[in-house]
C-alpha cells in the first residue's frame, strides 16, 4: 500500500490539467477545397455573406480587400471586394482578385526572419550572436553608442526584445502634425535628423543616413527585459542578410524565398504596371520606395501568393532550423492572452469554443502603412492559414478578422468531432476473452475530446483501480474527471506515417475557478512508466483498426459495426 501511495504521489503534480482542456485535442485535419470537401461549405458561405454585408457600409466606398483561407495543401476559400470608387485618372485594378497586388507592410518582418533562420540553419549566422558581430560599425569608431549592442543578439532583435527604439525616420510628430506648436509642443527643426524618408518627402534612407542616428539613441529597456515593437530591429536584420549573403536584401528575398515558393507576384520593387495594383483613392504609399526600411515593411504581394507562403510555414514551422519551433512565443506581451514570437504576434483564447475551454492559438503578423492594412494568421492546431489584405480603411481589419476566424474555428470543430467519431470511437477487444479478457471503449465529443470511457485489462477494471486513484489525487473531493487521449503528432513509423502515438491524460472536469492559483497549469504528459514503458502511451494502427497500449503489452482490434470481434494475433509480453 505504501509503495502504491508513493507511486501515485509522483503523479500528483503531473496530471493536473484542471484549468483548461488539453490542446491540441486532435491531429491536424486534412482539409480539401470546397469543390471536393463540403464539410465547411455552409459556414464559408455565411462568412462570404458577412463580408459582403460589411463592405456595403459607405465608409468603405474606397476600400478593396482580399481574404483567403488555405489548408496545409490548398486554398480552401477566398473572397475579394473591389472599392466602389476609384481615382478616375489612376484607378489601378478595377476588379480585385487573388492576383491583385497590395503592400503587405510589416508582414515583411516574417520574411526577414525566415531569411535569418535559413542563415542560422546553414551555419552562416547564429541567432545568439550579437548584432555587432555582423555590423561592427555599431560599436566601432570614435562615437560611442548609447545602445548595448554587444548584448543584443539576432534572436532578441527578431523577437522584439532588443529594447532599442522603434523608429529611425518615421513617426516623428514634427512631420505628422501640420503645426506642432498648436498642440503645445515647442518649436523644433530638422537639424541633425536623417535627411530622408519622412524627414524629406519619402526619399529612401540608406545606412549612411541611419547609422549615426542609431548610435545616438537611448535604450527603452535592457536587452531581453521587455518586449516592445521596433521596426529598427528588422532593418538591422535585413543588413545582416545582405552582409552574409553578399546579395542585396531584394535579391536575397527573391532567390531564397519568393522564387522557391512560386510567389511570382511578390516583389520589393514597385510593380512596373498598375494593372494589378490596388490603389485606394488618395493613396500615395504605393509609390514609396522604402529603402533601408524594406526588411521591416517593403513587400508587395497578393493573397494568392500569401497562401503559398502560409502553406509552406504551416508545414515547416518546426523544421526550419534545428532547435527552433518558429511558432513558439519568446515573451509575453500585455495581458495574459498575447505573446511575441519571432516576430509573431500570438493570441491564445479559451473563449472561442462553445463547448470546451480548450485554448485556441492564433499565430499572427499584422502590417500597416498609409492606405494598406494586412494580417496573416496561422492556426496550427487546425492546419489553417488566413490572409487579409486591405487597400483602404484600417477599421476593416479587426472586423474581418473576427468575422472569419470565429465561425471558421467553430465550423471546423463540428466537422472534426464528426470525423473523430468515425475514425476512432467504438469498442476495441482482444481476440479471445478467454485467453486475455481486455477491452476498451473510446468516445469523442467537442467538450471532452477523444475520451477513454472504459478499460478492462485482463479482467480488471482499470478505471476503479489505477485511474481512480490517479484522479483522486488531483482533487479527492470532486469525483469529476475523465480520461482523455491527446495526440503527440508522432508516429511509430514516421516514414509510413503509421502507428499514430497518443497519450492518456486524467483531466479534471471544469468546475469554475475558486482560487487564484486554479489557473496555474504546467503540462506533463509523461507521468509514469511500467517496466520501462510509458504507462499512458496509446498507438493507433489505422490500417488494421488496431489500438496498442505498449506498457500493457496489449493490442486490441476495433469491433465491427455488427459487433463481431476482430481477429488478431496478440503480441506476447
Ligand atoms: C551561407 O554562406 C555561404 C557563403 O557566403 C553561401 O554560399 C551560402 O549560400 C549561404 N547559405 C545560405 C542558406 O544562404
Ligand atoms: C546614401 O544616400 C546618400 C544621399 O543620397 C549618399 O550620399 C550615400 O552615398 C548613400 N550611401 C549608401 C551606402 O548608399
Ligand atoms: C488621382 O491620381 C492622380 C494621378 O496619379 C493624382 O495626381 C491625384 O492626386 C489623384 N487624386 C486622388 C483624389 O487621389
Ligand atoms: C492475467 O491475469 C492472470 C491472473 O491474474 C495472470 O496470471 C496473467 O499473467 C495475466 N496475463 C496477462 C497477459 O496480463
Ligand atoms: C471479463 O472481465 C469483466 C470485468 O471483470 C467481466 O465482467 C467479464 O465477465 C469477463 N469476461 C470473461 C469472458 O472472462
Ligand atoms: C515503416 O514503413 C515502411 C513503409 O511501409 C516499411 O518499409 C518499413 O519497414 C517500416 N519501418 C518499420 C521500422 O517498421
Amino acid at each position: 500500500m505504501q509503495s502504491l501511495a508513493l507511486f501515485l504521489l509522483t503523479l500528483l503534480p503531473t496530471v493536473s490539467t484542471k484549468c483548461f482542456d488539453p490542446s491540441p485535442a486532435f491531429p491536424v485535419p486534412p482539409w480539401q477545397d470546397q469543390s471536393k470537401d463540403h464539410r465547411l461549405t455552409p459556414e464559408l458561405s455565411d462568412i462570404t455573406s458577412a463580408l459582403e454585408e460589411l463592405a456595403c457600409d459607405e465608409s468603405y466606398d474606397t476600400s478593396s480587400f482580399s481574404v483567403e483561407i488555405t489548408s496545409q495543401t490548398e486554398t480552401l476559400w477566398s473572397h475579394h471586394h473591389t472599392a466602389r470608387k476609384h481615382n478616375a485618372t489612376r484607378p489601378g485594378a478595377t476588379q480585385v482578385d487573388g492576383q491583385s497586388q497590395y503592400r503587405i507592410a510589416s508582414i515583411t518582418k516574417t520574411f526577414t526572419t525566415l531569411g535569418i533562420l535559413y542563415q542560422h540553419a546553414a551555419g552562416n549566422v547564429s541567432l545568439d550572436d550579437p548584432i555587432s558581430d555582423y555590423i561592427p560599425e555599431l560599436t566601432d569608431g570614435e562615437e560611442k553608442s548609447s545602445l548595448p549592442w554587444k548584448d543584443i543578439t539576432l534572436r532578441l532583435l527578431a523577437s522584439q526584445l532588443s529594447g532599442i527604439p522603434r523608429e529611425i525616420a518615421q513617426a516623428d510628430l514634427l512631420n505628422e502634425l501640420p503645426d506642432p506648436t498648436a498642440v503645445g509642443l515647442p518649436p523644433a527643426s530638422l537639424k541633425g535628423l536623417p535627411d530622408c524618408y519622412e524627414y524629406n518627402a519619402f526619399r529612401p534612407c540608406n545606412w549612411t543616413h541611419l547609422l549615426p542616428h542609431l548610435k545616438s539613441q537611448q535604450p527603452l529597456f535592457a536587452p531581453g527585459q521587455e518586449s516592445t515593437y521596433s521596426n529598427t530591429n528588422f532593418e538591422l536584420l535585413g543588413l545582416v542578410l545582405e552582409r552574409v549573403s553578399g546579395l542585396s536584401y531584394e535579391q536575397y528575398m527573391t532567390e531564397a524565398i519568393f522564387e522557391p515558393l512560386g510567389m511570382d507576384s511578390t516583389t520589393l520593387k514597385k510593380p512596373k504596371s498598375d494593372e494589378h495594383a490596388v490603389l485606394p483613392i488618395g493613396q500615395y504609399f504605393w509609390d514609396v520606395d522604402e529603402g533601408v526600411h524594406n526588411p521591416t515593411g517593403g513587400i508587395y504581394s497578393t493573397s494568392s501568393d500569401m497562401s503559398k507562403y502560409l502553406r509552406y510555414i504551416l508545414t515547416h514551422y518546426n523544421a526550419l532550423a534545428s532547435g527552433v519551433n518558429w511558432f513558439m512565443p519568446a515573451s509575453w506581451s500585455t495581458g495574459v492572452n498575447s505573446f511575441y514570437g519571432m516576430p509573431w504576434e500570438t493570441f491564445r483564447t479559451d473563449k472561442i469554443l462553445k463547448q470546451s475551454n480548450r485554448p485556441v492559438t492564433f499565430v499572427t503578423k499584422s502590417g500597416g502603412v498609409p492606405d494598406y492594412f494586412s494580417r496573416i494568421t496561422l492556426m496550427p492546431e487546425y492546419g489553417f492559414g488566413l490572409t487579409i489584405i486591405i487597400g483602404g480603411e484600417s477599421s476593416l481589419l479587426d472586423k474581418i478578422q473576427e468575422a472569419v476566424t470565429v465561425p471558421l474555428i467553430r465550423a471546423a470543430e463540428d466537422s472534426i468531432w464528426e470525423d473523430m467519431d468515425a475514425i476512432y470511437t467504438g469498442t476495441y477487444n482482444t481476440p479471445d476473452l478467454h485467453v486475455l479478457n481486455s477491452t476498451l471503449t473510446l468516445a469523442a465529443s467537442p467538450s471532452s475530446g477523444l475520451q477513454l470511457t472504459s478499460f478492462i485489462s485482463n479482467g480488471t477494471d482499470v478505471f476503479t483501480t489505477l485511474l481512480a486513484k490517479w484522479a483522486g489525487l488531483i482533487n479527492p473531493h470532486s469525483g469529476q474527471w475523465r480520461v482523455q487521449l491527446v495526440p503527440t503528432l508522432l508516429y511509430k513509423n514516421e516514414t509510413a506515417q503509421e502507428g499514430e502515438i497518443w497519450r492518456l491524460l486524467v483531466v479534471e472536469e471544469w468546475t469554475g475557478k475558486e482560487r487564484i492559483w486554479d489557473d496555474f497549469c504546467i503540462t506533463d504528459v509523461d507521468p509514469a512508466s511500467y517496466a520501462g514503458l510509458p504507462i499512458n502511451e496509446v498507438v493507433f494502427w489505422h490500417g488494421e483498426r488496431v489500438v496498442e497500449l505498449p506498457a500493457w503489452r496489449v493490442k486490441m482490434k476495433r469491433e465491427e459495426e455488427d459487433g463481431e470481434r476482430g481477429r488478431l494475433v496478440v503480441q506476447q509480453p
